[in-house]
C-alpha cells in the first residue's frame, strides 16, 4: 500500500517513563524494563501510535484496543522474518515463527494437526497423570516452582504430543535449554551473542537438537508413536502442499515437546503466589473443584466457572508475553500514521489489561469480574492475535485448569520464597534471567 497519509507521530518523552525496576508498579509483569502504569499514561497523552525511546533505542510504540485490531487483522503488513529474526539465528530458517505470507500460513496449516483443540484434548488425560505424577513429588520438601512446573509439562508433552522416554537428566537439559534461548531473546544483540556463545548452553542445546533428530529420524523410518506428533507427519494433504522435511520436523517436535512451558509456568507461578494471598477466593475455588477428576474436563470447563474466571484473570494479570516487536514489511498507513518499511516498532499487546476503562481497578486480582462482564477480544493480547496468534494457546489452556484443580484438591501450600527475577544459574558465564518462586506442598488431609 503507498502511504498517503502524512499525520506526523508525535513523540513521547522517555524521561517520563518509569523504569519497572526502580519503582513500585501494582504488577510484576515488566514491560520491556517499563512499568505498565507509565505505558499507559504515554497512550492516552500522545494516542496509539507514537515515538519514544525504549532501553536506549528510538521506538515506534504502537498500544490499545484499535493497535491490536489493526495489527492483528492485517499479518502481511508485518515482517516476522525482520521482527524475530532471533528465533532464525539461533533455531533454524525453517522455525515457524520467523516464517511470512505463504510459508507461515502452510506451516501453521500442517502443525494444526498438533495444536488445534480436539488434539490436545485427546492428550488430556495423559497430561493430567503426569501432572498429578509431578505434583505427588514435591510433596514435602521446598522445592523452586517454575523449573519444577517446566519439567513436568515437558514430561506431560512426552507423555501426550510426541511419546518418547525421557530421563530426569533429559528433562532438565530441555529445560535448560529452553530457559537459556527464551531469557535471552530479548537482550541486546550484543548481550544474546554473550548468552548464546556460553559453553553450557551451546553443549545443552547442541545434544537436545540431536536428540529431537534421533527421534524425528526414527519415526521417518517407520517406528510409531501413536501420538500427536505421528499425526503432524503422516496427514494427507493435497499435492500442492509439500510435506515437512527432516529438519523440519525437528524443530517441530521442538514445538510440542518444549516450547512455552516457560511461559505456562510462570503465569501458574504468579497465580500460585495470588492464591496463598487470597485465602477466601481459594477456598471457593476449592470447593468448586472438589475431589479433582479430570475426566470433568473433557468437554471443557463448564462444571469450573470460578477457575475458569481465574484462569482468565491470571491471563490479564500476568501476561508473560505483553510487547512483541514489529517491523512493517512495506510501507504502511497504521490508524492514519505512516509507517515506513523497516521501522522498529513495539506492540504493547497486552496493555489494555491494566486500562482502568476496560477493567475496572485494573491492577487487582479479581476473578469474578470474568462471571459478571464480557471483555473486547482486542482488550485481551496475552496469546498475541491474528494468524500469528500464539501455537500453544490450546496446550497452555489445558495444562493450567488441570495443575491448579490437581494442586488445590490435593494439597495445601506454602510459598515460602515470594517471586523474583533471578539469574539463570550458570556460573561465571553471561546469564540470562528467569522467574523463581519456592512452594512448599503438603497434603491435604
Ligand atoms: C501462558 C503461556 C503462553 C503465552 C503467554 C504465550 C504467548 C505468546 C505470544 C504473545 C505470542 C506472539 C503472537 C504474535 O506474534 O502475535 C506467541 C506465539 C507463539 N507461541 Fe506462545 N505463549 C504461551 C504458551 C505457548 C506454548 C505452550 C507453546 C507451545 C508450542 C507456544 C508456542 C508459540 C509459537 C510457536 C508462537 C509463534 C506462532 C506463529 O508465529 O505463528 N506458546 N505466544
Amino acid at each position: 500500500m503507498q502511504i498517503t497519509t502524512e499525520k506526523p507521530i508525535p513523540t513521547y518523552p522517555s524521561e517520563q517513563l518509569e523504569r519497572h525496576a526502580d519503582v513500585g508498579s501494582a504488577t510484576p509483569i515488566s514491560f520491556r524494563g517499563y512499568t505498565a502504569e507509565s505505558l499507559l499514561r504515554a497512550y492516552h497523552t500522545a494516542g496509539p501510535v507514537f515515538e519514544t525511546e525504549i532501553n536506549g533505542v528510538a521506538e515506534i510504540i504502537l498500544a490499545g484496543m484499535d493497535a491490536n485490531e489493526q495489527a492483528w487483522r492485517s499479518p502481511d503488513d508485518w515482517s516476522y522474518h525482520h521482527a524475530v529474526a532471533v528465533f532464525r539465528e539461533e533455531l533454524s530458517k525453517v522455525h515457524l515463527t520467523q516464517l511470512d505470507g505463504a510459508p507461515h500460513r502452510r506451516k501453521r496449516r500442517l502443525l494444526n494437526k498438533g495444536f488445534k483443540n480436539s488434539s490436545v484434548m485427546s492428550g488430556m488425560e495423559a497430561t493430567a497423570r503426569e501432572i498429578a505424577e509431578g505434583l505427588e513429588a514435591m510433596v514435602g520438601t521446598e522445592v523452586e516452582l517454575h523449573e519444577a512446573l517446566m519439567k513436568v509439562f515437558t514430561r506431560a508433552q512426552a507423555a501426550s504430543s510426541v511419546k518418547v522416554d525421557l530421563d530426569d537428566e533429559a528433562i532438565e537439559r530441555m529445560v535448560d535449554f529452553e530457559e537459556g534461548f527464551i531469557g535471552a531473546l530479548f537482550m541486546t544483540p550484543e548481550e544474546r551473542e554473550l548468552v548464546y556463545n556460553r559453553a553450557a548452553y551451546v553443549g545443552k542445546k547442541e545434544v537436545v537438537l540431536n536428540q529431537l533428530h534421533s527421534i524425528v529420524k526414527a519415526r521417518l523410518e517407520g517406528a510409531t508413536g501413536d501420538d500427536l506428533f505421528d499425526g503432524v507427519i503422516h496427514q494427507k494433504t493435497s499435492e500442492a502442499v509439500e510435506p515437512l522435511s527432516e529438519e523440519e520436523l525437528i524443530y517441530d517436535a521442538y514445538l510440542m515437546l518444549i516450547a512455552g512451558t516457560g511461559n505456562t509456568s510462570k503465569l501458574l507461578c504468579y497465580l500460585v503466589d495470588t492464591l496463598a494471598r487470597n485465602p477466601s477466593w481459594t477456598a471457593e475455588l476449592r470447593a468448586e473443584i472438589g475431589e479433582f477428576d479430570p475426566t470433568r474436563m473433557a468437554r471443557g470447563m463448564q462444571e469450573f466457572p470460578l477457575l475458569k474466571a481465574t484462569l482468565m484473570e491470571t491471563e490479564r494479570l500476568f501476561p508473560a508475553a505483553p510487547v512483541l516487536p514489529r517491523v512493517p514489511a512495506r510501507d504502511i498507513e497504521f490508524l492514519g500514521y505512516p509507517l515506513a518499511t523497516g521501522t522498529h516498532c513495539l506492540h504493547q499487546v497486552a496493555l489494555m489489561h491494566y486500562d482502568e476503562t476496560i477493567y475496572e481497578d485494573p491492577f487487582t486480582f479479581q476473578p469474578r469480574r470474568w462471571l459478571e462482564h464480557d471483555y473486547p477480544k482486542a482488550a485481551h493480547g496475552t496469546f498475541g492475535g491474528g494468524s500469528h496468534v500464539c501455537l500453544g494457546m490450546n496446550v497452555t489452556r489445558v495444562q493450567m485448569p488441570l495443575a491448579i484443580a490437581s494442586l488445590l484438591s490435593g494439597y495445601d501450600f506454602e510459598v515460602t520464597q515470594a517471586p523474583r527475577m533471578e539469574n539463570y544459574a550458570y556460573p561465571g558465564e553471561v546469564d540470562s534471567q528467569t522467574l523463581r518462586i519456592n512452594v512448599k506442598l503438603s497434603k491435604r488431609s
